[in-house]
C-alpha cells in the first residue's frame, strides 16, 4: 500500500537525456516501455540455427509509483517471471526500456548497473532452489551485502534483518534445508532486504506455501513496506492474494497486458473478457451469491507463446469474439476510464451489455 517516498540515493552519473518525461514525475519509481523478451528457438547439431522465437514478453508498458504495490496476474506461462527478470535486467530484454528512478537500466554499463542493482531486488519464485543449499543463512545474507559494499561486521544488521522477517537469530547458523517453506521464503525476503532496496519484485512469494503460512508471509511483506516505504511488484497467479496485497493490478495474457486497474476497480468491474473469465472462477464467500453467480468458461488451451494467434491474442478463446477485427488487429492497451486500461476492441460494447458472450456460459446451480 502507498506510503511516503523512499529516501533515494544520488543517481549514477548519466546524461539528462536518459530521464524520460514521465519519470521526471517524482511519484514514479519504475517505468517499463514496450518491453519485449523473445527467446530464440535453436535447432541443429552441427550448425546452430534459430528456427523461431518464444514471444515470452511481447510489448509491455507500465509504471509503478513509489510505495505502491503493483500486482501481476495471469496463467502459467504468460510471461510473468520473464517480465520480472527483464525489469531487473537479470535477463536482457530484446527491445524496450526500463527506467528506474529515471535511469534507463537497459543502457547501463556493468559498474553503474552494479551500483543501481542493490536498489532493485527480486524474491524468487521457488524459495528452495533459489537458496544455495551449501551456504548458511549468514553466508547467504552476507554475500549480497559484500557485493554491494555494505559492512557485514558486528552482526547487528544480520540480526535486525532476521527479526524484520520474523526469524530467530539462531537461524543464521542453519542451512536452507533445515527450514520449512514459509521460513525459506522469509530468508529469501531477508536476502533481498539485506542490500537496502527500494523496489522488490516478488515472484509468486506465497504460492508454494500452505494457506495459513501464506497470510503470515504476506503480513511480513506488508509490515516491511509500511516501515521502509518499499515499492513492490508482486507476481501471483492467485487472484485472492493479488487482490489483498495490491494497489493496482495488471492482467497478463500471452506476453502482454490485457487490462490494468486499481485492485478495487478490477475486481468490481473487470472489462477484458479474459479478466472476466479469471475472476468468475474465484469462489465468493457468500453462499447465495456463490450459487447464483455465472462462470465464464474458457474453451481451448493457452496457445503457445512460440506461435501466438494473430490479431487479439485472446481471440481463440474469447466468448465475445467478433467476426471483424478480433483475429486481424491487435488491440492496444487504452485508457477506458481514469486509471483503467484495457486491450479489447469491443470493451465499451461488452461493458454496456450491447454484446453478450456467444459461447459456453455456465450458471453454477
Ligand atoms: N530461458 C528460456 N528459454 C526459452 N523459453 C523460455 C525461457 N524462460 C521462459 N521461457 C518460456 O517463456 C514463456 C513464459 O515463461 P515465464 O516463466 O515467464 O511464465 P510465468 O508466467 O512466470 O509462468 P508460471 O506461472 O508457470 O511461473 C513460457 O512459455 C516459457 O516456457
Ligand atoms: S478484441 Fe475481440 S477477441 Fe479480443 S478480447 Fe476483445 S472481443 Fe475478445
Ligand atoms: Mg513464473
Amino acid at each position: 500500500m502507498e506510503h511516503g517516498a523512499h529516501e533515494s540515493e544520488p543517481l549514477p552519473d548519466l546524461p539528462a537525456a536518459e530521464l524520460s518525461a514521465a519519470t521526471k514525475d517524482a511519484e514514479i519509481l519504475l517505468e517499463v516501455n514496450d518491453i519485449k523478451v523473445h527467446f530464440p528457438i535453436r535447432k541443429g547439431v552441427l550448425i546452430d540455427k534459430v528456427v523461431g522465437h518464444v514471444y515470452a514478453v511481447d510489448g509491455v508498458s507500465l509504471a509503478v509509483k513509489r510505495g505502491e504495490t503493483y500486482g501481476l496476474v495471469g496463467e502459467s506461462g504468460c510471461g510473468k517471471t520473464t517480465l520480472g527478470r527483464a525489469i531487473l535486467r537479470l535477463i536482457e530484454p530484446t527491445a524496450g526500456s526500463v527506467l528506474f528512478d529515471g535511469v534507463n537500466v537497459a543502457d547501463l554499463k556493468p559498474e553503474p548497473l552494479r551500483q543501481i542493482r542493490h536498489r532493485m531486488q527480486m524474491v524468487f519464485q521457488d524459495p528452495l532452489s533459489s537458496l544455495d543449499p551449501r551456504q548458511s543463512v549468514q553466508s547467504i545474507l552476507e554475500e549480497g551485502m559484500r557485493a554491494h559494499g555494505i559492512a557485514t561486521t558486528g552482526g547487528q544488521r544480520l540480526r535486525d534483518l532476521l527479526s524484520a522477517v520474523g526469524l530467530p537469530t539462531s537461524a543464521l547458523r542453519k542451512f536452507p534445508h533445515e527450514f520449512s517453506g514459509g521460513q525459506r521464503q522469509r530468508i529469501g525476503i531477508a536476502r533481498a532486504l539485506a542490500v537496502d532496496p527500494e523496489l522488490i519484485v516478488a515472484d509468486e512469494p506465497v504460492s508454494a506455501l500452505d494457506v495459513s503460512v501464506q497470510a503470515q508471509v504476506i503480513n511480513v511483506l506488508e509490515d516491511l513496506q509500511a516501515d521502509l516505504g518499499l515499492t513492490y511488484v508482486v507476481i501471483a497467479h492467485d487472484l485472492a492474494v493479488v487482490r489483498h496485497i495490491s494497489d493496482r493490478v495488471g492482467v497478463m495474457y500471452l506476453g502482454a497486458l490485457v487490462e490494468e486497474a486499481t485492485s478495487a476497480d478490477l475486481y468490481a468491474s473487470p472489462l477484458h473478457p479474459y479478466s472476466r473469465a479469471l475472476l468468475s472462477a474465484v469462489p465468493v464467500p457468500d453462499p447465495v451469491v456463490e450459487d447464483s453467480r455465472e462462470r465464464i468458461l474458457l474453451t481451448g488451451d493457452l496457445p503457445s507463446p512460440a506461435n501466438p494467434p494473430t490479431g487479439c491474442r485472446f481471440h481463440t478463446r474469447c466468448p465475445w469474439r467478433q467476426p471483424t477485427k478480433c483475429d486481424t488487429d491487435r488491440p492496444v492497451l487504452t485508457e477506458f476510464a481514469p486509471g483503467h486500461r484495457v486491450a479489447c476492441h469491443y470493451a465499451a460494447e461488452i461493458a454496456s451489455g450491447a454484446l453478450v458472450p456467444h459461447q459456453v456460459q455456465e450458471s453454477v446451480i
